[in-house]
């Protein structure tokens, strides 16, 4: 698919982007480009294969919300708060996760509230009971580079979204 919009919606604006990231920077870049769009309360879902630039680009969210701190990958703590001045973010990473269950015992639901935003990497781990989102990235290696696909799922979403149109 060529760089640009698609899954145009009825009012023709569109839902959704994909787009070719070269380099680790361009994902960076990608993230920090969503980082304004986003409000307290929303869930944004991170897919792909391990190594697909997951975590880069929650590195990148976090960087345009003005975090100079380490991002550590949550791979073995599942979550990491960053708390910002303008919001709460949580980054999750469920990979290690092999029954959903596990995740009620860890109480992970209260995490996601109207006051935090939540990035979450391997949702398809934490099947039942994650709330849905209101952005959904997939990354897919492509040749040297990534290839991305975003697409709104909410209205909050798509007012994320349509800024990267800009
Ligand atoms: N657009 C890109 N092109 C090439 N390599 C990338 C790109 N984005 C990220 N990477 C690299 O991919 C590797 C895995 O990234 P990571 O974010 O840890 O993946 P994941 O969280 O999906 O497992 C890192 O070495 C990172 O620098
Ligand atoms: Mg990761």
């Amino acid at each position: 698919m060529a760089d640009g919009t698609f899954l145009h919606t009825a009012d023709h604006k569109p839902a959704g982007v994909s787009r070719y990231l070269a380099n680790e920077a361009e994902t960076l870049a990608l993230g920090a480009e969503l980082a304004p769009g986003l409000k307290p309360g929303m869930v944004i879902y991170l897919s792909g294969n391990l190594g697909t630039g997951k975590t880069t680009l929650a590195r990148g969210v976090l960087r345009g919300l003005g975090y100079t701190g380490k991002v550590k990958s949550p791979t073995f703590t599942l979550v990491e708060l960053y708390k910002l001045s303008r919001l709460y973010l949580y980054h999750f990473d469920f990979y290690r996760v092999e029954d959903s269950r596990e995740l009620g015992d860890a109480g992970f639901r209260e995490y996601f509230s109207p006051e935090s935003v939540c990035l979450v990497e391997w949702p398809e781990n934490a099947a039942t009971g994650l709330p849905p989102a209101d952005v959904k990235v997939l990354l897919r290696v492509a040749g040297a580079g990534r290839r991305v696909e975003i697409s709104a799922e909410t209205e909050a979403g798509r007012n994320c979204v349509d800024r990267l149109n800009h």
